[in-house]
């Protein structure tokens, strides 16, 4: 069996689904996809983000637009734009790029998207509807962790499963989705954070292994139950002068320490990080489709 979880290649494949998906359903009279981004400022690793976001969006039929603003926009300013695109029916889902400037209230801006269109899966709605096994636009990341344990045929049921990390984009959402009476799910979850005494046994007692803790190359095989599934979140850039770029991109596994150990890990680069714009596009098409609020 495929000890590499490969990230690119699954997410290939459903990118390709996804196009095919969209095709079927625009030629059968549906509305083509469309998804919005509002970004603030000129942040470059959020005009980087944004670009592929986009960059995808063609690639799988949607149509996109991007509302550029700058960093002295006020929150009203921004809360009109939102509400702009909230009736603007040829929207079918949005994103406000984040982090936002510190002068706009992050927690006003996501609460004044329509859930509806909330393709990012921020808003309270979507997380609560997530939480209670109703259908809902699954935030990034955790999306591409449970797609991920899906298209690699992983069994969760009954298993041990341990989060490092509750941040409200990876940590905390994984852990409730992966303790849901769902497939993949139903697994005994215990969520790990910077207050957990005892993280190795508790770690070492993991069938899976969830790192999402933002700490490059923390894990290392004390951590690691043997014949567990390692699934890691983290990607750091580590200077290293002997490498082209002068760094190396790294997880919060210690990957050549940890993989001989385990049945199942995801690497990085090529793990989750690809994983996580098929659930942006994924959602988008929900959205569309109108299959996650269908009422
Ligand atoms: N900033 C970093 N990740 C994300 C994300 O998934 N969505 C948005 N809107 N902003 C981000």
């Amino acid at each position: 069996m495929e000890k590499l979880i490969d990230g690119k290649l699954i997410s290939k494949a459903l990118i390709e689904e996804i196009s095919r998906e969209t095709k079927e359903f625009v030629a059968k009279g549906g509305k083509k996809p469309h998804l919005a981004a509002i970004l603030v400022g000129n942040d470059g690793a959020s005009e980087t983000y944004v670009n592929s976001k986009i960059k995808m969006c063609l690639e799988v039929g949607f149509d996109s637009s991007v509302i550029r603003c700058t960093s002295t926009i006020t929150e009203e300013q921004l809360l009109k734009k939102i509400e702009k695109l909230n009736t603007n029916p040829d929207i079918d889902g949005f994103i406000v790029q984040l982090p936002l400037p510190r002068h706009v209230s992050e927690l006003k801006v996501i609460e004044a998207i329509n859930p509806q269109k909330d393709v990012d899966g921020f808003h309270p709605a979507n997380i609560g509807r997530m939480a209670l096994n109703l259908p809902s636009y699954l935030p990034a990341t955790p999306f591409g962790i449970y797609q991920m344990l899906e298209k690699s045929g992983i069994e969760t049921e009954g298993k041990n499963c341990v989060v490092i990390g509750r941040s409200h984009i990876v940590g905390s959402p994984i852990s409730i989705l992966l303790a849901r009476n769902s497939n993949p799910g139903n697994c005994t979850v215990t969520l790990c954070h910077s207050k957990t005494q005892n993280l190795k046994e508790i770690c070492s007692r993991a069938d899976i292994l969830i790192a999402a803790l933002g700490k490059p190359e923390f894990i290392t095989k004390e951590y690691i139950k043997k014949g567990a599934i390692v699934i890691d979140v983290g990607i750091h850039r580590v200077q290293d002068s002997s490498s082209p770029k002068g760094y190396l991109i790294k997880g919060d596994v210690k990957f050549d320490e940890v993989e001989p150990l385990v049945s199942k890990i995801s690497p990085v680069p090529g793990g989750v990080g690809p994983m996580t714009i098929v659930a942006l596009l994924k959602n988008t098409l929900l959205a569309a489709q109108k299959k996650v609020y269908a009422y």
